[in-house]
């Protein structure tokens, strides 16, 4: 068996033998990137430099980096996705390009001495080219050098022919195989993926396409290990491609995935880094579930004495899958917490909460005991300890956040989910008094989410899922709507409410911190009028008190830029603009100019804000929300302070008063 250490070890010698520098994992809070929530690879931190700002390091570096993608939650149970992971990468700046860097993948996965995957097993995919970039035809070639000197057949996917069972490099479209922009202009380029082919066994049968099913089909047969992207263009303001000054290898490998197929493990959470926490979880439980066979089953895995919390498909899989969400969500909610995130109903402390919470409601499936994450949670720690010591360091605070979060769920959420529950009985029963031959089949409204979010504090996103087990949700996408219609409504009347009146959900989410999460974006496209185009936003944090706002500009603001800046927000504000927001997909986002930047992928949706309409709107921004409905509900906004953050990088600070 090779362990977590052992392959840390063997990736970073690997890359100093060939004359990389080790840099540290940064934070999983992004210090100086433009409003990503989380680090979602090891190039964030990297940003400027792939940009070509000199790295003090050199030219070469190597890394293991902590990682948040909850882009994937929904797929946290299957046995590759983890809302968690860490990534292997190594980078040149400027320096070795595409051959090099596919040479060294191609060594370290299959020489004896490093990783010995079999070569067979191994594809890969490259960029087909477009109207924006050739095809890739140099990765190809490499590529073929590389599989033929190990006498393994390299052949070309070739949609025309019919019979490509022995294709082992797919060319594929920009969707499959182009990284970046990580904002919406920024480095970027094709990038090859290695794939490891399970062979046919795996979930072929089953795969909806199998006729074409090849890496980057999701059936389970191919396993994406090592992405590495070739970053030889800028995507620009106006959306084109031109080539970059400085061409940048970028890579990654997802350690877990790794780990799993190096010790033909079915998934990730047979890993040493995974497996002690689910070995807990089950003991907890007293559920003796192995894999998808039960060897001695017992039925307090299954059964909720209060019929409550039992889930519809009450089967082996269902049990599995909380048990790997229970394993997936602790390990993410330590890691966020350790570097500085807490629950709440904002940003990033509303991802730990629905993490925390969902983590507790599966446990409840699976009858854990109360309080039951914060052993998990140490454990998590001791798995980590070693390599990433601010854990052990952060111990009490992880320990105390996670206690403060199980308290308030046993007090408020399990009567959120008794009534719940009582309230799709009830939608189910109205639809056998109307005889409706499918009594499961039920819409719930918006406002019904809202009061339990409201009350109980039980996200939309855990509501949604408890509606899909324990019914048939008819037009989800409208119960959204209208939740978060809900949502903005009360945050209007809660300033006019009496104090203490819509506590619960609502109290964190405080109208101060929403009011100035819209001035924040007032003042973001305020400062690239003012200042140019180059200014991003590098990072926020507000309190009920102030903003604090980094943004990428050289300079000290000038008294007169200070003033131009503070007079156009307050002419936005005197303005009355309407604030709105439209949910849509990332090219759609990109398409009409939108700020932001996000974790989500291709094809995924994003909600835009806008504020101002018509012929009058002032600025439009991917983000998350919440927003307050008017710029007239801000009151006087004054930067109070402007000093230097980082190397580019100003901070503002500002009240609204
Ligand atoms: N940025 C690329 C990825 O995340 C390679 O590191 O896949």
């Amino acid at each position: 068996m090779i362990t977590s250490k052992e392959l840390r070890k063997k990736y970073i010698e690997f890359f100093k033998e060939r004359g990389h520098s080790e840099i540290p994992s940064a934070s999983l809070v992004p210090e100086n990137d433009p409003t990503v929530l989380f680090t979602t690879a090891g190039m964030h931190p990297l940003v400027p430099y792939l940009l070509g700002e000199l790295h003090s390091e050199g030219k070469r570096l190597v890394s293991v980096q902590k990682c948040v993608r909850t882009g994937d939650i929904d797929d946290v149970g299957d046995s590759t996705h983890n809302t968690f992971f860490e990534m292997l990468g190594n980078w040149s700046l400027g320096d070795y390009f595409k051959d090099d860097s596919i040479r060294w993948s191609w060594e370290f996965l299959t020489d004896e001495k490093w990783l010995g995957i079999d070569p067979e097993k191994i594809k890969v995919t490259v960029f087909e080219g477009d109207v924006d970039a050739p095809r890739d035809k140099e990765s190809v070639k490499v590529w073929q050098e590389c599989f033929e000197k190990l006498g393994v057949s390299a052949e070309v996917f070739d949609k025309e022919k019919k019979n490509n069972e022995d294709a082992r490099i797919f060319p594929l479209p920009k969707e499959d195989n182009w990284w970046g922009p990580a904002g919406l202009t920024g480095p970027c380029g094709p990038d090859t993926e290695i794939f490891i082919d399970l062979g046919k066994s795996v979930n072929f049968e089953s795969c909806p396409n199998a006729e074409n099913c090849r890496p980057g089909c999701n059936c389970g047969r191919y396993i994406e290990i090592w992405n590495n992207v070739f970053m030889e263009y800028y995507k620009t303001a106006e959306g084109k491609y031109v080539l970059s000054r400085q061409k940048n290898v970028d890579t990654g490998m997802g350690m877990e995935r790794t780990l799993a197929i190096l010790n033909d493990f079915d998934n990730v959470y047979e890993t040493d880094v995974l497996a002690p926490i689910v070995a807990q979880v089950k003991t907890l439980s007293h559920c003796h579930c192995e894999g998808e066979a039960r060897s001695n089953p017992v039925t307090t895995c299954k059964e909720s004495d209060d019929g409550i919390l039992s889930p519809t498909a009450q089967n082996d899989n269902v049990e599995t899958k909380s048990i790997k969400i229970i394993a997936d969500h602790i390990r993410t909610s330590v890691f966020m917490i350790s570097d500085g995130v807490f629950p709440s109903n904002l940003d990033r402390g509303y991802i730990l909460r629905r993490l925390l919470r969902r983590a507790i409601r599966h446990g409840n499936l699976l009858k854990m005991p109360n309080g039951f994450l914060f052993p998990l949670a140490e454990t998590v720690i001791e798995i980590y300890k070693e390599f990433y010591p601010e854990l052990e360091n952060n111990k009490d605070k992880i320990l105390d956040e996670i206690k403060k979060e199980e308290e308030k769920f046993e007090k408020t959420i399990k009567k959120g989910l008794k009534e719940f529950e009582e309230m799709i009985n009830l939608y189910k029963q109205r639809n056998l008094e109307a005889g409706l031959s499918n009594i499961d089949d039920i819409f719930i409204s918006g406002e019904d989410v809202f009061y339990f979010f409201s009350t109980f504090g039980l996200p939309l996103e855990m509501t949604i899922e408890l509606v899909k087990e324990k019914s048939n949700p008819i037009n989800l996408e409208e119960t959204k709507k209208q939740f978060n219609e809900e949502f903005k409504k009360h945050q209007t009347l809660s300033r006019t409410a009496s104090a203490g009146k819509f506590k619960g959900g609502l109290a964190d989410a405080s109208e101060e911190t929403t009011r100035l999460h819209t001035a924040a974006h007032l003042l973001l496209e305020s400062l690239r009028r003012v200042l140019g185009e180059h200014v991003f936003q590098k990072g926020s944090n507000i309190t009920a008190e102030r903003l604090r706002f980094d943004y990428s500009h050289a300079d000290k603001l000038t008294d007169e830029e200070k003033q131009k800046v503070e007079e156009m927000v307050s002419e936005q504000i005197q303005k009355k603009l309407p604030v709105s927001f439209e949910e849509m997909n990332l090219e759609e986002a990109k398409k009409i100019g939108a700020m932001g930047v996000f974790e989500s992928k291709y094809g995924e949706k994003v909600k835009v804000y806008t504020i101002g309409k018509n012929d009058d709107i002032f600025s439009k921004e991917i983000c998350g929300g919440p927003h307050i409905k008017n710029t007239s509900e801000l009151g006087k906004f004054r930067i109070k302070k402007e000093q230097s953050s980082s190397a580019g990088v100003r901070r503002i600070k500002a009240v609204l008063e």
